[in-house]
């Protein structure tokens, strides 16, 4: 039961970050790396409360302040 709960989490997690690439690949949207970690949260936290891109907004209200930081430091700029 663990175990199942283990790769439950790791699955959705996982998609989260293959999420953001789908689209951030340069041609559909900007490539995330061209903004700092910082840049990133800042932009999500805005989405979170309604503001701008609706596909974006849907993004982030589904995720946690830590998914959005989570994700920021992955795909932002190193
Ligand atoms: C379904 C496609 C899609 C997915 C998935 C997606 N985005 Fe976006 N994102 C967009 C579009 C479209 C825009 C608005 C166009 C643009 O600014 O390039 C945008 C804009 C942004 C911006 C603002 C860029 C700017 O300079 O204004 C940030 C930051 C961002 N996305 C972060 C993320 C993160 C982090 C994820 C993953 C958790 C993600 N996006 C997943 C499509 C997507």
């Amino acid at each position: 039961m663990k175990k199942l709960l283990a790769i439950a989490t790791f699955g959705v997690m996982a998609f989260a970050y293959q999420n953001c690439a789908m689209c951030h690949n340069g041609s559909m949207a900007i490539k995330l790396n061209k903004l700092t970690p910082a840049q990133i949260e800042a932009k999500m936290k805005e989405f979170k409360a309604g503001k701008g891109n609706p596909m974006m907004v849907n993004i982030a209200k589904g995720m946690s302040e830590k998914e959005i930081m989570e994700a920021a430091k992955k795909y932002g700029k190193k």
